[in-house]
């Protein structure tokens, strides 16, 4: 696997795969790999012949009093799983390749609606800095395919809105979430627990489950359901951030008749905030 840090090398190297007619496949990712990226990067070369993977902590998608500085950076660790997952090319950019005339200068791609909500309110302006750096991404590498996991379920929302209002010729995939044993989802962020909390954490995914089963048997009194659920987080020392039922597909929120449903919760433990979703099919 090659590692390139510039734009300029990145487009010279995707060039001489495109030129042998190879189909190219990019993974954006922010590094710190675990299982679940690697799954995407799995995919992405069961799809493809030639896959791309960037590293790049966006700073354009953190809000002030967030991890931007914190937030785990082991490139050399990545590299090798990457490698061995079959990644052909790393474009590992830093902040200035990426926003040579800074970021406020930056011009920006704002996705309405699907952004509202959700992760949306808890991180005024996060999904602008998604959408805006995975636009520039995809116009750097002007892959074929780009691959998305699920478990940042708006995330891979916003990014298909933007391919679809863009006109943007790329196929989006999403990956199933990677979860641990004991069903937490794979995630930088859970480097950061301590191991009372990493024990606990589990309690997240149980308690979208709790008003998962109840909706898939049929069950359709989602306020009940969402502070039911809420308890279960709290008693396991969570702070909930957001814990809604939403359409699995547009993101509105849900009504009776839908049969595509999806859960999706924010909560802190102690100052670390994870993430997670459950689809259901009724
Ligand atoms: P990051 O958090 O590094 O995640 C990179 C990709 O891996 C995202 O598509 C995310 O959904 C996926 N992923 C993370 N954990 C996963 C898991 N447990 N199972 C399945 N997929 C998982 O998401 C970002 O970076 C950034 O916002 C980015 C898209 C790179 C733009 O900066």
């Amino acid at each position: 696997m090659k590692t390139v840090t510039t734009v300029h090398e990145l487009r010279a190297a995707v060039a001489q795969a495109r030129s042998v007619g190879k189909r190219i496949a990019l993974t954006p990712t922010m590094g710190n790999l675990h299982e679940g990226h690697i799954a995407l990067v799995r995919q992405a070369v069961a799809h493809s012949e030639f896959v791309v993977a960037s590293i790049f902590v966006n700073p354009l998608q953190f809000g002030a009093n967030e991890d931007l500085d914190t937030y785990p950076r082991t490139l050399a660790a990545d590299q090798e799983k990457l490698a061995a997952a079959g990644c052909a090319l790393l474009f590992a950019p830093g902040v200035a390749e990426m926003y040579p005339n800074g970021m406020d200068d930056q011009t920006r791609v704002v996705v309405p609606r699907v952004t509202e909500g959700l992760c949306g309110a808890s991180r005024p302006g996060h999904f602008d800095g998604v959408s805006t750096v995975v636009c520039k991404l995809f116009n750097m590498v002007q892959p074929d395919l780009a691959i998305f996991g699920e478990k940042d379920y708006q995330q891979l929302a916003v990014i298909r809105t933007m391919v679809r209002d863009l006109n943007l010729p790329i196929e989006i995939q999403g990956t199933p979430i990677v979860r641990a044993a004991d069903g937490l989802a794979l995630s930088s962020r859970n480097g950061y627990l301590d191991e009372a909390q990493r024990q606990a954490a589990p309690a997240l995914y149980r308690s979208l489950n709790h008003i998962g089963n109840a909706l898939a048997a049929g069950a359709n009194d989602f306020a009940t359901l969402i502070a039911e659920a809420r308890t279960l987080q709290e008693q396991a020392g969570f702070r909930p951030d957001y814990l809604e039922i939403r359409e699995a597909e547009t993101l509105r929120p849900a009504i009776p008749q839908d049969r595509q449903l999806v859960i999706l919760a924010a909560a802190y433990l102690g100052s670390t905030r994870l993430i997670d979703n459950l689809t259901i099919n009724r």
